[in-house]
């Protein structure tokens, strides 16, 4: 397995705006590490993709809740 870089400047970013906010967005191009940070600094946290086509019509029609 490749050594986890840290990312100290975003993770305090990020804590900053959650603790702020009730949604956050993290957006940025492809496979920069987005979701791996989030499962890093949320691990407790549930995680769902909306990759599924099936999970994103079952989040737009409310039949999942987080
Ligand atoms: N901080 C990190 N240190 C080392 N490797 C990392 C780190 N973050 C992500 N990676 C690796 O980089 C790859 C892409 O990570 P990830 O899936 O989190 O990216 P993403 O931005 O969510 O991608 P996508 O835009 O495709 O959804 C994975 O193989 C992951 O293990
Ligand atoms: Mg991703």
């Amino acid at each position: 397995m490749d050594a986890w870089i840290e990312r100290p400047e975003l993770a305090q970013l990020i804590a900053t705006r959650v603790a702020q906010r009730p949604v956050v967005v993290l957006t940025g191009i492809r496979q920069v590490g987005k979701r791996a940070l989030l499962r890093h600094l949320f691990p407790s946290h549930r995680y769902l993709t909306l990759d599924l086509p099936s999970l994103a019509e079952a989040a737009e029609a409310h039949r999942i809740s987080c």
